[in-house]
């Protein structure tokens, strides 16, 4: 029998990991372009998990994968190398400069975990403080402290921290930062029953939440907060990141500077690459060997990522994130905003989100969107509290004629769905 790629898989694959409906078997990228096992193309407005900032396979990480394959490729994190140092001088080059210690990690979640766990370093009684909709990641260290209680159900793990609402400018309803930092306030206050707070954690802009934007007070208040009670203020910035707002962290449209930031996602260039970047104060008090992973310092994914980051210098991503998220803001709003069913159109950078409404109904549309565009070619990203989001996160280095295309058949497949009977698309 001639089983299907997915058929294989399901043959042998355990139960847990992700199903769509019409799963693209995935063959080959490039650019802003994915190949199914058929030969079929795709625009990708979705940067595959918004992981794609340099674009997929761009040459300068690829001829750094190869040569360091040749090279050297495992090094355990007691072996010193020359890429492991090149790894570390070209993350302080982007980051913040008060930032200047780094701690390497594979994936964004185990970035989050560390991050937690140097804040409760210093504070082992003390409590976290997150927000609904949050995402910082599914593995079971951190999974407690997502804003969607679904991701942890089945995994039998309860919620980590205490919960506030994330005010935003969109579905949410919390829209200015008052009541948030009021309830804040009284929390930490001396009858507020959760007594020392170790860290506050949190997206500046949330992803998977749909590309929620707070408003501007609100970040530089959790930063006076943390100031005031000696929390830590961590800034996820795996998806927000390398350039995907407009600039390379989103926390500098709000002109703060967190304790921790974590990175992740683009900076890998498509390799397995995440990192922990703090002020030395609070990233040197751990005794050697307290932090290992067998795989920790791959060569490979390190000198990937160096060649990524050197792509966003060279290539000034983030201006490019900024000039065409600017226009692609602008025309998905003229042309959608006012349609039925459609609530808000909003973004940041080259990350833009058609937000159906939070409800069954927005979530139905918003999957019959991301059905239809498939069926055309265009791969976009969905999200949002309720899955009622549409996410467009391109390569930042899309070629403008493709992303205008991608916007122009996402416009008329939305107008189709809204307007027109629906059955040709169910
Ligand atoms: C904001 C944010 N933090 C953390 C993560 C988790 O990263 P990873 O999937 O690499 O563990 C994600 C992934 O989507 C994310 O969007």
């Amino acid at each position: 029998m001639n089983m299907s790629v997915l058929e294989r898989c399901r043959a042998f694959e355990a139960s847990g990991m992700r199903s769509p409906l019409n799963p693209i078997v995935l063959e080959r990228a490039q650019g802003a372009y994915l190949f199914d096992n058929e030969g079929r193309r795709y625009l990708d407005l979705s940067g595959l998990f918004a992981v794609a900032s340099v674009g997929h396979n761009h040459p300068a990480v690829v001829d750094a994968v190869i040569q360091q394959a040749r090279d050297l490729m495992h090094c355990p994190s007691a072996n010193p190398s020359r890429v492991r140092a090149e790894f570390y001088e070209a993350v302080a080059s982007i980051a913040p400069k008060e930032l200047n210690r780094i701690l390497p990690a594979i994936t964004g979640a185990m970035a989050n975990e560390t991050a937690i766990r140097i804040a409760k370093t210093r504070r082992p009684q003390g409590e976290v403080i997150t927000f609904s909709g949050s995402y910082f990641g599914r593995s079971p260290g951190i999974v407690g402290l997502a804003g969607k209680a679904n991701y942890r159900e089945s995994l039998g793990i309860q919620a980590a921290g205490q919960f506030l609402p994330y005010p935003a400018t969109g579905e949410t309803g919390f829209r200015s930062s008052n009541n948030v930092i009021e309830t804040l306030n009284s929390l930490a206050g001396p009858a507020g029953g959760i007594g020392e707070i170790a860290a506050v954690i949190v997206e500046p802009v949330q992803g998977n939440g749909g590309v929620v934007i707070p408003p501007s007070d609100f970040l530089p208040r959790l930063r006076a907060f943390c100031d005031q009670t000696g929390a830590l203020l961590i800034i996820d910035e795996i998806q927000s990141g390398c350039g995907r707002s407009g600039k390379m962290w989103a926390s500098q449209h709000f002109n703060v500077v967190p304790d921790l930031m974590t990175i992740g996602k683009g900076i890998g260039g498509g390799m397995a690459v995440a990192a922990i970047v703090g002020k030395s104060e609070y990233m040197t008090s751990w005794r050697p060997d307290s932090y290992s992973s067998t795989f920790l310092t791959n060569n490979v994914n390190l000198a990937a990522a160096v060649a990524a980051i050197r792509v966003m210098q060279n290539e000034d991503l983030a201006a490019r994130s900024e000039r065409l998220g600017a226009k692609a803001l602008k025309k998905l709003q003229q042309h959608l905003q006012n349609l039925p069913s459609v609530e808000e159109v909003r973004g940041i950078g080259l990350w833009v989100a058609i937000d159906f409404g939070l409800s069954s109904e927005g979530a139905r549309i918003a999957s019959l969107v991301l059905q239809g565009l498939q069926q055309k070619g265009i791969i976009a990203g969905g999200g949002g509290y309720a899955g009622q989001v549409v996410k467009i996160a391109p390569p930042l280095t899309i070629e403008e004629a493709d992303l205008e295309e991608g916007l122009d058949t996402m416009i008329s497949v939305v107008r189709d769905i809204i307007c027109a009977p629906q059955q040709e698309y169910a």
